[in-house]
């Protein structure tokens, strides 16, 4: 069964929004544990935008599950990270304007630089994963550059129109699935991926850890992040490919 990954960054996105104390991504990611979640994923940007260091800090003392940061290669978040020490480093790009992750890290083009930090993290006993698009050329610099897994970007099949775009995109996925497995890398997926859109998705074989965000947020609001994760974790059961 894959790992159902909740990254909580949107629940700190709300505290922000008055720099108050509440919501605390801290509980939410208790919470998170007890409805089912594998791993707690969170985004320390150099923004500081949601996630602040403390919750890093806490996160780390807290969590019981897999810890999975999500970061960019910037020197001062790595330093951070080899201090912290997370299970798992995913590292992504950032752009300050952006509302999200805008698809995925350009290993190809910087994989020098990318390369030393996979290095470092590595050293320091994290599992390091890129979050690229599903492209052989970025899946084969990623294991060059000593990655122990690729996540995948679901966003082109969130943001397909039409069923022919979604096929489409399930077949590069698909495709890229084998081209990293072949590369001996593991494989996860993560990005706009809804309790609505997930179930092709979590039928593919092949992935081994999903990361949601926003929608379990979302739907925390209403029945509660204990409850969201839950029904999260059941749809990826009842469609995981047997
Ligand atoms: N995986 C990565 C690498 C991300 O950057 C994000 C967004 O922060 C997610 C997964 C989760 O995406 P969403 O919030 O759309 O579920």
């Amino acid at each position: 069964m894959a790992l159902l990954g909740v990254n909580i960054d949107h629940v700190a996105t709300v505290r922000q929004a008055r720099r108050t104390d509440e919501p605390d991504p801290v509980w939410a990611a208790v919470e998170a544990e007890l409805g089912g979640a594998h791993c707690i994923t969170f985004h320390l940007r150099e923004d500081r935008r949601h996630i602040a260091d403390r919750d890093a800090r806490l996160l780390k003392e807290t969590v019981a599950v897999k810890l999975n940061m999500e970061m960019a290669i910037a020197p001062e978040i790595v330093n951070i990270a080899c201090e912290l020490g997370p299970d798992q480093c995913t590292l992504v790009p950032e752009k300050r304007e952006e509302l999200t992750t805008e698809g995925g890290l350009d290993v190809v083009r910087h994989a020098k630089a990318i390369a030393d930090v996979v290095c470092r993290l590595k050293e320091r006993g994290a599992m390091v994963s890129a979050f690229i698009e599903p492209d052989s050329e970025q899946i084969g610099a990623a294991a060059q550059a000593g990655f122990n897994a690729v996540e995948l970007w679901t966003g082109g099949y969130a943001h397909a129109k039409t069923n022919e775009q979604r096929l489409a995109v399930i077949a590069r996925l698909s495709k890229a699935i084998s081209t990293a497995q072949a590369e001996g890398m593991e494989v996860h997926a993560g990005h706009g991926l809804t309790y609505r859109n997930v179930a092709p998705i979590a039928a593919m074989p092949g992935f081994g850890e999903f990361n949601i965000g926003h929608s379990i947020v979302s739907r925390a609001m209403f029945v509660g992040m204990r409850e969201a994760v839950s029904e999260m974790a059941r749809l990826l059961r009842e469609h995981a490919p047997s």
